[in-house]
């Protein structure tokens, strides 16, 4: 069996910076309270035209590509990991395979939110191992700011999300006991509606009574009404308590399942990568496990939370800042909507 490594990691972020005054000129909102709950200071909107999720993830994976020695035509399989999709169907896999002038390799489109960038590099690790894949380009983008909604109604929404990119080249390891060394996905979805977009969807409400009744037609036309529009209620949707206490739970959990799974303890691991969903999570996950300051990288400070980026986001900044070194422990950890949560342990 073959194992697998990140050969070149690259990010992209648009340039628009918003800080948190900025966003309270749009709503009800400060910079105290956004700093004392969440440690953002301020994100990046993509260009609302000219950038999408997208070319956000061409971007990206240019570097990446570059940084792992091999052109486009190198790359035999993708993975695009996002939330906010160019389209609803198809995914943004053969959007970027069409405008990188790739070759007609697979493409694959992930939809596990915050978890959904080590969930792709789970996937794309099983590829490599059985010999299938050489050279499987993953990526994670987000344009959250062309969705979300800047009235006080869904501050404790858009306050947190921002847009970028990250990506990577997982490549077939030379040396055996480098690279993935392994990867540990769960779920849970017994609170699938708190952390949500609910519409557009095929549900008809069966999971959700409260919300606006459909129209009186027969067939068709339900997927999105005007009346969920005009409600607020195809909005993202978020229960930010509800989400922080499972989260506090989940990361420590799966972070250790991933040192056991390898004989390893907290005290082993050079630098983890968390999930940019809240510095206070993050900083609660570092105490818990007795972690220095220089052993956890976060960066959700300058680009708030951006979900399937997030995690490829904050580990190419670590890796440009050298924080990343040949024969380092690092371990990446993920908790968002679904509930689904995720580790990778990686021996860089
Ligand atoms: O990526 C994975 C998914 N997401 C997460 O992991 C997020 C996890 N949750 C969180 O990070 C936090 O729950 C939030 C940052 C979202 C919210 O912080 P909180 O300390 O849990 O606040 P809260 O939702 O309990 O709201 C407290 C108060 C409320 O006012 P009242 O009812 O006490 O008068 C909110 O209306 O803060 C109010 N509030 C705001 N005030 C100013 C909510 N959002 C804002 C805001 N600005 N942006």
């Amino acid at each position: 069996m073959y194992s697998s490594k990140i050969a070149g990691i690259g990010h992209y972020v648009p340039k628009n910076i918003y800080t948190n005054n900025d966003l309270s000129r749009f709503m009800e909102t400060s910079d105290e309270w956004i700093q004392e709950r969440t440690g953002i200071k301020e994100r990046r909107f993509a260009d609302r035209f000219a950038e999408t999720t997208t070319t956000m993830g061409i971007e990206a994976a240019k570097i990446a590509i570059e940084r792992a020695g091999i052109t486009e035509q190198d790359i035999d399989f993708i993975i695009f990991a996002t939330l906010s999709p160019d389209y609803y169907f198809p995914g943004c896999g053969v959007l970027l395979q069409r405008e990188m002038k790739m070759k007609e390799v697979g493409a694959l489109d992930i939809r596990n939110q915050c978890s959904g960038f080590v969930y792709a590099l789970s996937v794309a690790d099983q590829f490599i191992k059985t010999g299938m894949y050489k050279n499987i380009l993953v990526v994670g983008s987000e344009k959250h700011s062309f969705a979300m909604d800047f009235q006080t109604r869904s501050r404790n929404v858009s306050v947190i999300f921002g847009d970028g990119a990250g990506a990577v080249v997982l490549q077939r390891a030379d040396q055996e006991g480098q690279g993935i060394l392994s990867t540990h996905l769960h779920s849970d979805g017994a609170d699938a509606e708190i952390l949500a977009m609910h519409y557009p969807g095929a549900h008809a409400n069966k999971w959700l009574p409260d919300n606006p009744p459909f129209p009186d037609q027969e067939l068709g036309g339900l997927f999105l009404t005007h009346e969920q529009l005009d409600s607020g209620a195809a909005l993202p949707y978020m229960d930010g308590p509800a989400v922080f206490k499972k989260a506090v739970v989940k990361f420590p959990e799966v972070i250790n399942e991933a040192l056991a799974k390898n004989g390893f303890t907290a005290k082993d691991i050079d630098l983890l990568v968390p999930h940019q969903a809240n510095l206070r999570i993050s900083q609660y996950v570092q105490q818990l496990l007795g972690l220095p300051d220089d052993k956890v990288f976060n960066n959700i400070q300058k680009y708030g939370n951006t979900t399937a980026a997030s995690v490829p986001l904050a580990l190419s900044e670590a890796w440009e800042a050298g924080k990343v070194k040949q024969g380092d422990l690092v371990c990446l950890a993920a908790f968002g909507s679904g509930f689904t949560w995720a580790s990778a342990l990686i021996r860089w």
